[in-house]
């Protein structure tokens, strides 16, 4: 069965899975976080060695001020308690997105984590947190500007290898997989450079109820695609 070298993740469904209950919706934000684990041990197992989650969106700081603080309070919790076990476990952290957007500790935090994990090989991940497509493809294309006019980049070399190496992804290979729950079919501004050839399969699962067999069934679901990357077969 062919594996995906990179799954990537739009998380989603958390508000319903607690509105299904009759709880707030930080709770579904708090179990959300619990799947998160299960979907790393799930690559891990698998064999996948890149994982990318969605956690926030660039669009998200638009949501009511109290979610957006129990987001941000879990965030903070997170880092605190799951990086010791993620670094036990042969993890590599990574965060894209705007992160001078979040309070100073957490920044601290992000820092930290992404510094003392650096040498792990087992799985890449690389959680997107004040994250937007376009916002990084315009912050490529700042970095890019500049670099051309202190005369450090020609802009007749600029091709599609060059210009991914000024995205927050850089040196990430392209996602194979990108799988989104909770039924909704769009990509919600994540990865759009990076998606051009992914395979997308879209799970009828809340996060907060994904587990392994979930993971399981996106991977057989992209076992059985035919990639063809605009090339004719047969
Ligand atoms: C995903 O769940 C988590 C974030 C986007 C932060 P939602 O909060 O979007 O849950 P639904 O889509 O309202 O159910
Ligand atoms: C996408 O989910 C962002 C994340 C999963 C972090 P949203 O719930 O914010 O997306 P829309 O609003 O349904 O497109
Ligand atoms: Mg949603």
């Amino acid at each position: 069965m062919a594996v995906p070298a990179h799954v990537a993740i739009i998380m989603d469904g958390n508000g319903r899975w607690a509105a299904s209950r009759g709880l707030p919706r930080v709770a579904g934000h708090r179990e959300g976080a619990r799947a998160v684990r299960r979907a790393v041990e799930a690559a891990i197992r698998s064999g996948v060695s890149w994982l990318t989650i969605y956690a926030f969106s660039s669009e998200n700081w638009r949501r009511p001020l109290g979610e957006v603080l129990d987001l941000t309070g879990l965030l903070r919790r997170y880092l605190r308690t799951e990086i010791a076990e993620l670094k036990a476990n042969g993890v590599r952290l990574r965060f894209i997105g705007d992160r001078t957007r979040f309070d100073r500790d957490i920044q601290g935090d992000l820092a930290a984590a992404e510094h003392d994990t650096q040498r792990n090989i087992r799985l890449n991940l690389t959680i997107a947190l004040s994250y937007g497509g376009r916002a990084e493809i315009a912050a490529a294309a700042r970095a890019v500007v500049a670099a051309a006019l202190a005369g450090q980049l020609d802009p007749a070399k600029l091709c599609e290898e060059v210009f991914e190496g000024f995205l927050a992804t850089a040196g990430t290979p392209d996602p194979d997989l990108i799988i989104r729950t909770s039924g909704e079919q769009r990509l919600s501004n994540f990865l759009l450079w990076q998606s051009a050839y992914a395979e997308l399969v879209f799970l009828d699962v809340l996060w907060p109820d994904f587990n392994e067999t979930h993971f399981a069934a996106a991977l057989s679901t992209y076992a059985a695609r035919e990639r063809r990357f605009g090339a004719r077969t047969g």
